[in-house]
């Protein structure tokens, strides 16, 4: 049975040690998200870290966040990656692989795993590239990087933070790399974070490594907001926009919308700005203690429209006069285009754009989108006037038509099969994942490669549009007694701009309690 295992080891990949250099990367480098097709768009998620930090993390406190996520409506809006951040999960055992640490996660980080993808949710791990975490609480991957990938694969991680603490005398690039090779060598395609603060200029060589990267310091210390700190992040952020693109993102940190310390009018302009930025989206407030206006912000679908974008763009600040900012570069997948008033002056103000700032014609006559009223006015020629409130944002969208499709957010029911054989006669074992479309068009079928199945498994991908349902099917007949995993890979394509959407996995397992006839 093991045979079947849907993944090969893929040993010996070479080590692609990159020269860093000051230009974004060459367009025909390969990216590690060509290879595993995840992350196209900024990936959405919770991290516990902002709020929390490392205490009081633990089981029972990451099930309940899962469970605020998605009765809050998170989930419905995209937001999937979730799991601890440095929350004591592990140590290394006596033989040199890690080892769950039951007393805080009684179920062990596979059993946490299981419960987070049986709620179509995808699970996060983090760990540190150095001799240890930045607490010091938990061991890092230095000297185990392949164990720990291993542990990582198995314990069925989707999303793996690396840190970049106690490194000392490490050279940054071949650290990364060896994790990306032996990530891969341990055959589960995972979102690969990497968080060395911006430290070795990761924009210049990470995109061949990971997915996504962070740019700067902690956007703030655990429990408490810094509007100040926050601002500071995003103004160096946008400098690195021609560095992103689908598969590869500057992080400027887990946000602090909703946290003590903001404003709601603050929260508000911090998601603009990461959506404006193609940031990944990872939530870092208590979800189970959230006030409507958060939770609005935090689910604003026009918004998470820009920054999910299938054209991976990453706006930046076009002209900034000290006390307002425009920010564009930021073409949309239909043709239409985002852009953003930031004020940091005093008294409420009334700005004007022209077309040619955003990247339109002077003549063109445009509708413009406001993104927090969900209002659209036009046509309007030559230009758009807004009034801005202190430290408020005017976040619209304008186009020649008055559609403003919704690029797919995606919605499973759970990313987890598990498939029983009980007796010993020959069955048929079925069971299903539906993943629903929350964007404006319908999907062309998702694609599952047969030839990447076990040979237990088979696929059926039924229905069409907004709503498609994986059907696992597995005839048990001459199985022998055992268990087996598979992965599932889909893909698609958005039918809009006609790119490529991030692959969709999910797990399936199977166990067969006594050896069947034929
Ligand atoms: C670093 C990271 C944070 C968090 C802590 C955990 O500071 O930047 O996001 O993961 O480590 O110790």
């Amino acid at each position: 049975m093991r045979r079947s295992l849907v993944f090969i080891l893929v040993s010996g990949v070479a080590l692609s040690v990159l020269v860093a250099s000051g230009r974004p990367q060459d367009a025909r480098t390969q990216t590690h998200a060509e290879v595993d097709g995840l992350a196209l768009t900024p990936p959405m998620g919770w991290y516990p870290w902002n709020i929390f930090g490392q205490e009081p993390q633990t089981e029972k406190l990451i099930r309940e966040i899962v469970d605020a996520l998605v009765a809050s409506g998170l989930k419905d809006a995209g937001y999937a990656y979730v799991g601890p951040d440095e929350g004591i999960c592990f140590s290394r055992g006596a033989d040199g692989k890690l080892v769950s640490n039951l007393a805080r996660y009684p179920s062990g980080l596979r059993g946490l795993g299981d419960y987070i993808h049986g709620k179509g949710l995808k699970y996060a791990l983090y760990t540190d590239a150095g001799s240890k975490t930045c607490s010091t609480a938990m061991p890092g991957t230095k000297g185990h990087e392949f164990e720990d990938m291993r542990a990582f694969a198995d314990w069925r991680a989707d999303y793996i933070k690396i840190d970049w603490c106690n490194s000392e005398g490490q050279d940054i690039v071949k650290a990364y790399s060896l994790l990306a090779e032996v990530q891969r060598a341990a055959g589960r395609p995972v979102v690969h974070s990497l968080c060395s603060w911006g430290e070795g200029y990761p924009w210049r060589w990470a995109g061949a490594i990971g997915h996504m990267w962070r740019t700067t310091s902690d956007i703030c210390a655990p429990g408490q907001a810094d509007w100040a700190r926050a601002l500071r992040i995003a103004f160096a952020n946008e400098k690195l926009a021609p560095f992103a693109g689908p598969g590869r993102w500057n992080d400027p940190d887990m946000m602090v919308v909703g946290m003590p310390g903001l404003s709601e009018v603050q929260s508000r302009s911090l998601f603009s700005l990461w959506c404006m930025m193609a940031s990944p989206l990872i939530a870092g407030n208590d979800l189970r203690d959230m006030t409507r206006p958060t939770i609005d912000i935090l689910t604003n679908l026009e918004a998470i429209a820009v920054d999910q974008d299938p054209l991976g763009a990453q706006g930046h600040v076009v002209w900034n006069d000290g006390n307002v900012s425009l920010w564009a570069g930021k073409p949309l997948f239909d043709g239409s285009r985002a852009a953003l008033l930031f004020y940091q002056g005093k008294h409420k103000a009334q700005q004007r754009i022209t077309w040619e700032e955003i990247g339109f014609a002077a003549a063109d006559e445009l509708y413009v989108r406001n993104l927090w009223t969900h209002e659209t006015s036009g046509p309007h020629a030559g230009g758009f006037s807004a009034s801005v409130g202190p430290g408020d944002v005017a976040f619209l969208r304008i186009s020649k038509t008055k559609d403003f499709p919704i690029p797919p957010v995606l919605v499973a029911d759970t990313y987890l099969v598990s498939l029983r054989a009980a007796g010993s006669r020959p069955e048929k074992l079925a069971g299903t994942v539906t993943v629903l479309n929350k964007g404006s068009a319908d999907l062309p079928p998702w694609r599952v490669d047969p030839k990447s199945l076990p040979p237990w498994l088979s696929v059926a991908v039924m229905g069409s549009g907004k709503s498609q349902t994986f059907v696992n099917t597995v005839m048990t007949a001459g199985l022998k007694r055992g268990s087996a995993h598979a992965v599932v890979r889909a893909d698609n394509v958005e039918p809009i701009s006609g790119r490529p959407m991030s692959a969709l996995y999910y797990d399936v397992d199977l166990e067969v309690v006594r050896n069947i006839r034929r």
